[in-house]
């Protein structure tokens, strides 16, 4: 049987800005499906989403294995009978200077970001067919338009997401499915903690290069995301929606 109510996955959504967009969703009525790499996080994630477990579902998936998304998505389906949003949110991050990075950090990025992307939107592709609202939204980056040094494979597995998101957004179209993504600036999240923790930037550094002199929310990135999948934004698509606080408008000296 399909439930009423439509159904959203998230790659990578037991931390960060991924969680923020699964309660968002959840918020707004839909069924969400939690995936992540750990058990151990998408279950403390669950219990802080859903504490009645009857609108939610957890499911083990590493975007780079296409045999994970195919069996978390049949999960889905057998559990509601329907997956309507594709959010492609899962990341990792290395930074590294461009002539000493091995073929083995490319590649742990680029299948993650990038792959990851187009894995997850061809498995979902049939049941987004089917839904009367079907929409994917990726998790892009600022640096898929602006040079930021050490970033070489992150910064072109983003630009591939928004290449890959004009794309189907012309070739699936006529399926009634919307492609869309969100790129956000510097959130409020572990890397940049982790970045200050480790001594390599600070908050007035960050803050500095935001025109409106401050990190974003993760509540705002998935307010983005949430707009774009919803029927608000119904005759958008193709497009990536930029949430940067006007980091990459801004070229002052
Ligand atoms: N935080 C920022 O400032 C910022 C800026 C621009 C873009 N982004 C993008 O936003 C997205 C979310 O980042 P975040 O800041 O919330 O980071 P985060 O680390 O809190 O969340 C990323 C999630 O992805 C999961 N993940 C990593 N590899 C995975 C894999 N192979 N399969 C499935 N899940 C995997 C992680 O376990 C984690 O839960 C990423 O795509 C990132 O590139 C973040």
């Amino acid at each position: 049987m399909s439930s009423q109510a439509p159904v959203v996955l998230i790659t990578g959504s037991a931390h960060g800005i991924g969680f923020a967009t699964a309660q968002k969703f959840f918020a707004n009525g839909y069924n969400v499906a939690i995936s992540d790499l750990s058990d151990e996080d998408i279950a403390s994630a669950l219990k802080q989403l859903d504490s009645q477990g009857d609108r939610s579902i957890g499911l083990k998936v590493d975007v780079t294995s296409r045999q994970d998304i195919e069996a978390g998505v049949a999960k889905i389906i057998a559990k509601f009978g329907r997956l309507d949003v594709l959010v492609n949110n899962a990341g990792n991050f290395r930074q590294g200077a461009t002539d000493t990075y091995s073929d083995s950090d490319w590649d742990q990025i680029t299948s993650v970001h990038l792959d990851g992307a187009f894995k997850a939107s061809q498995i979902a592709y049939p049941h987004l067919k089917k839904s009367p609202a079907g929409a994917i939204v990726s998790v892009s980056s600022i640096v898929a338009r602006v040079g930021l040094p050490m970033r070489a494979s992150y910064s072109v597995s983003k630009a591939g997401i928004e290449a890959l998101t004009r794309t189907l957004a012309v070739e699936w179209a006529s399926d009634g499915i919307r492609i869309n993504a969100v790129a956000p600036g510097f959130t409020e999240s572990r890397w940049w903690q982790d970045l200050q923790d480790r001594g390599l930037t600070t908050p007035d550094k960050l803050v500095a290069a935001i025109p409106l002199r401050r990190l974003g929310k993760m509540s705002e990135q998935a307010a983005a995301i949430y707009f774009l999948a919803s029927s608000e934004a119904s005759f958008i698509t193709g497009q990536t929606l930029v949430v940067d606080g006007g980091t990459t408008v801004d070229v002052r000296i």
